[in-house]
């Protein structure tokens, strides 16, 4: 069967920059951002994002481009060997059980949705809310409806679906994000806000916040999730990788500096004397627990209407942005299953759904509704001296996306670099841009990705070790 692919560069494009703007652009930058130096947070973002994530976001496009497979089978087919093959399975593992994770995230967001549609901003405001909204019963015909929502558009396939579904969202969310941008500046004080989150300074950069930094800007670009690898296998061969992954890179930076000037300015206009230790520290705190109190707080100002539509919109551009990273994440292992088994994109989808819907369910229960995968281990104390009890949702967190995420990266470039070799590499970017080759950006590349890059993973990874 002939291998679909992406009608354009721009159709590439809009489905890679969906996979990238996430829950990570939206909520988790600015309030890093903030936290961490302001402008000089985001300008050293913005360097990580050039300089060390593009070389590895091209060097995963045209891995897959040129084997026209998923990680697993252009691990195995340019590895040869089992030591490769495995970190294949990896590459495959990660995105499936990144995939769960996510998964369960967005479903939350789509409840916050419905609940904002309802009207019912009072009991999302709610001290508790939050904690009994995940153990409700409700949350199970949400994630059915999410579930139903992600495998309609995978079932379209590449053209048809994800690509599609690219089409009509990011347009729309972009949309949605500038239009919501200029409405919180119409309200008090929101000049503070973004004072806030520009205001330079350069010594709170410490090593900790770099390494942070780099961490999340590698987490945002989807990278080392085998989805670049294998939405780069649908690439046409005449299209230009290196334009569409600085795009790709542009457009998810600035989303993330666009929604520092929404959400801050959001925060300050809602309490103007808060302290940067009040802001929540995780994004899930800040969309599911702190921004609703401001929408609730709208509503002395545009009634009760007013203030439902403006949580439904950003509820709403949140899970636009979740949605298309959660069906990037997922068409990993659907096209391995695809590829490896030669099964139809239906079969894939039913066999994985099943196990995914499992482990979902159990990433559900594991916030205290049943005892066993709620308290599966502990490691480490917190302040009271207490073991740290982590959950099955903790430990697929920590283990594939705290630890594994720098380590398939740190693979790769080495896989591509000296394995599958430089000049292969160089031959199959320079397929439809003719200037790359000899060009410093391809010397930049070439160096980077064989020296410092995998360095540097290594450190992120030794550290979270
Ligand atoms: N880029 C996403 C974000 O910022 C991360 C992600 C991509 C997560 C794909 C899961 C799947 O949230």
């Amino acid at each position: 069967m002939k291998r679909e692919q992406f009608s354009s560069s721009l159709g590439f494009v809009l489905a890679a920059a969906g996979s990238a703007v996430g829950i990570g652009n939206l909520v988790a930058f600015p309030v890093m951002a903030s936290k961490n130096g302001g402008a000089a947070f985001l300008i050293m973002y913005a360097f990580f994002v050039f300089f060390i994530c593009l070389p590895v976001m091209l060097a995963e496009m045209s891995l897959g481009r040129h084997t026209r497979q998923n990680p697993l089978g252009a691990y195995t087919e340019i590895g040869q060997n089992r030591a490769w093959r495995t970190v294949g399975w990896l590459s495959v593992l990660t995105p499936f059980m990144i995939g769960v994770f996510y998964l369960v995230i967005t479903v939350w967001i789509f409840g916050y949705l419905a609940k904002s549609v309802m009207g019912q901003l009072t009991e999302l405001a709610a001290p508790d809310s939050f904690g009994s909204f995940i153990n409700s019963n409700e949350l199970f015909i949400y994630m059915a409806i999410v579930i139903g929502l992600t495998f309609a558009i995978l079932q379209g396939g590449v053209k048809q679906g994800i690509e599609k579904a690219a089409r009509v969202l990011m347009p729309m969310l972009f949309i949605m994000l500038i239009a919501l941008v200029i409405y919180v500046f119409t309200l008090d004080n929101a000049m503070l806000g973004v004072k806030f989150f520009l205001v330079p300074e350069f010594d709170k950069l410490t090593g900790k916040v770099l390494n942070g930094a780099l961490a999340q800007a590698f987490f945002s670009l989807s990278l080392a999730m085998g989805i670049l690898i294998t939405y780069g296998s649908y690439i046409q061969k005449n299209n230009d990788i290196v334009h569409a992954g600085k795009m790709v890179a542009a457009l998810s930076l600035l989303v993330a500096a666009c929604s520092g000037l929404l959400i801050l300015p959001a925060v300050f206009s809602f309490n103007p004397d808060i302290q940067l230790s009040e802001l929540s520290e995780s994004s899930i705190g800040m969309i599911f627990m702190f921004l609703p109190k401001i929408f609730l707080a709208l509503q002395a100002d545009i009634g009760y209407f007013g203030a439902s539509f403006v949580a439904s919109f950003f509820f709403l551009l949140v899970f636009f942005a979740a949605l298309t990273s959660l069906v990037s994440i997922i068409e990993v292992p659907v096209a391995s299953l695809m590829d490896g088994k030669g099964v139809s994109r239906r079969k894939a989808l039913y066999t994985l759904g099943a196990v995914m819907i499992t482990l979902a369910v159990v990433c559900a229960l594991s916030f205290g509704r049943v005892e066993l995968f709620s308290s599966l281990t502990s490691y480490g104390l917190n302040a009271e001296g207490q073991p740290i009890v982590k959950s099955f949702f903790d430990l697929v967190y920590d283990i594939f996306y705290e630890t594994i995420l720098p380590l398939n990266g740190l693979l790769l470039c080495l896989f591509v670099i000296y394995r599958w070799k430089k000049h292969n590499f160089d031959a199959e970017i320079s397929q439809g841009n003719a200037t790359f080759a000899g060009s410093l950006l391809q010397k930049y590349v070439n160096f980077s990705l064989g020296t410092f890059i995998p360095f540097i993973l290594a450190v992120i990874f030794v550290n979270t070790v």
